[in-house]
């Protein structure tokens, strides 16, 4: 596992950004497997200036996204549709049609078994962006006694809730089931980048990147089973778990 330390989260992201454009230069219809949330947004907005700057083309790329909200339509403005499409899909020149965010409305096991076909249609993701909750979770899979492999509904854990609420008016807003992407759809990319901002994540990334066992309580800790894995983080992150 390669830690990349920067001394601000918007530096680690530019660096993020080399990385797809590296592949796409090299593999121009790569399979990205992309990610929602607060963390990825600066990579976002720098693949949005790089594709306008010609330094880098989506135009033959396809992308899968971890999960979805349950009961949210991809017009909701919560909904991970609605948020890959507005931060990064109509800023870059990928065909929409191309591009896939499980359902939000289908009976959740449909979403899921629909999300698992594409984690592998065409092969897996080439590259796989991670965030990770301060639970340590990955996707929605949440710190538990069992992880599961396959896309499957998943019920977000009370902290996620939480941490989730600020995106929405008020918490009770917040869906509590989802569909993700399994452990083993997140493990089967070629890359994995995930990347991790602000010592509110200390534990978690303590956990992947301090060595220590593997335990389904820190589902980020499965990572470690993965040859090619890297993790950029912040120095306020960095300091906070101590390593350089
Ligand atoms: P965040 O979420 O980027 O909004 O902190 C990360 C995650 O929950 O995976």
């Amino acid at each position: 596992m390669k830690i990349i330390v920067s001394q601000t989260h918007e530096d680690s992201c530019k660096k993020a950004a080399v990385m797809f454009r590296e592949l796409l230069r090299e593999k121009p219809t790569a399979k990205l497997g992309l990610a929602t949330g607060g963390t990825p947004l600066p990579l976002y907005a720098e693949l949005a200036r790089m594709n306008k700057a010609g330094e880098v083309d989506f135009s033959r790329a396809c992308s899968v996204n971890l999960d979805e909200y349950c009961g949210l339509a991809p017009t909701h403005d919560q909904s991970y549709r609605y948020f890959m499409d507005t931060n990064l899909f109509n800023h870059i020149n990928i065909d929409k049609s191309h591009t896939f965010v499980a359902s939000g409305t289908k009976p959740p096991e449909e979403a899921a078994a629909e999300l698992e076909e594409k984690v592998y249609e065409g092969g897996a993701p080439d590259l796989q962006l991670l965030g990770i909750g301060a639970n340590g979770h990955i996707a929605f899979n949440e710190p538990a006694t069992a992880l599961v492999a396959e896309s499957h509904p998943a019920p977000l854990t009370e902290s996620t809730i939480d941490a989730n609420a600020r995106f929405f008016a008020t918490r009770a807003d917040v869906p509590s089931l989802s569909v993700t992407m399994g452990m083993k759809g997140i493990l089967s990319a070629a890359k994995i980048i995930m990347l991790a901002e602000g010592k509110g994540k200390k534990e978690a990334i303590e956990g992947l990147v301090k060595g220590g066992s593997i335990t389904t309580q820190n589902p980020s800790t499965f990572l470690k089973l993965h040859r090619d894995v890297t993790v950029f983080i912040d120095k306020e992150l960095a300091d906070a778990v101590g390593v350089k």
